[in-house]
């Protein structure tokens, strides 16, 4: 799915992503272990043919909705936030998020672009829930989750692994709207 025209928030810009993407700093991002430890799939670096066919992929998927998330004023690309597995029976999509330059952490990018997400999959997109797993060691993202409006719904008992050790899944979510 794409989007014709940019979701913009205060500070960012959240736009559908073009293959040409792939070879700019978006691959860089899955060299820094600080930036994969907690990204599903994210340990084995991808190619940049790799990430082009990911994009494509999502942009034609009725199913996911893939943006990159932009500086408003320089249009520099620091991360991409997803809305996954869009079920329009069930209404409802789950949110993923990296901010791929490190440099950027900590100055509310994340949760401003979970919010706008947050909007879009209410209208247009007619969903009436979104949610998101977190590993528990991931304080920021819960922090970031949570200063978005969702609720700390549920914990999945040893979900994943964080490097020698299994931590558990915290699941965030929120209700919307359009019921
Ligand atoms: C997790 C991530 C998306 C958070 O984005 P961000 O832009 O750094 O988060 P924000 O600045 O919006 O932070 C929101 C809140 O979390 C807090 N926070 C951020 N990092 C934190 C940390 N490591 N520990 C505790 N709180 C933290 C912030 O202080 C802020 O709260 P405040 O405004 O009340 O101070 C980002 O760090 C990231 O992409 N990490 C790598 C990939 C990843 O983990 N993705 C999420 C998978 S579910």
């Amino acid at each position: 799915m794409i989007v014709e025209t940019p979701l913009a928030t205060q500070r960012l810009l959240l736009d559908t992503l073009t293959p040409q993407t792939a070879s700019g700093s978006y691959a860089s991002w899955f060299s820094d272990p600080y930036v994969t430890r907690f990204i599903e799939g994210g340990r084995e670096k991808p190619s940049s043919e790799e990430l082009e066919q990911y994009i494509s992929g999502m942009n034609e998927s009725p199913y996911d909705l893939l943006l990159g998330i932009f500086m408003q004023d320089t249009r520099t690309h620091i991360g991409n936030i997803k809305i996954g597995s869009i079920d329009r029976f069930h209404k409802r999509g789950d949110i993923g998020l990296l901010i791929g330059e490190r440099s950027q952490w900590g100055k509310g990018y994340g949760s401003e672009a979970i919010g706008a997400v947050t909007e879009y999959a209410e209208k247009p997109l007619g969903l009436r829930r979104v949610f998101a797993g977190c590993h528990a060691t991931n304080a920021g993202s819960v922090a970031a989750f949570v200063k978005a409006g969702f609720e700390i719904e549920g914990r999945m008992r040893e979900h994943a692994r964080d490097g020698d050790t299994f931590v558990d899944g915290i699941i965030v979510g929120k209700r919307l709207g359009e019921r």
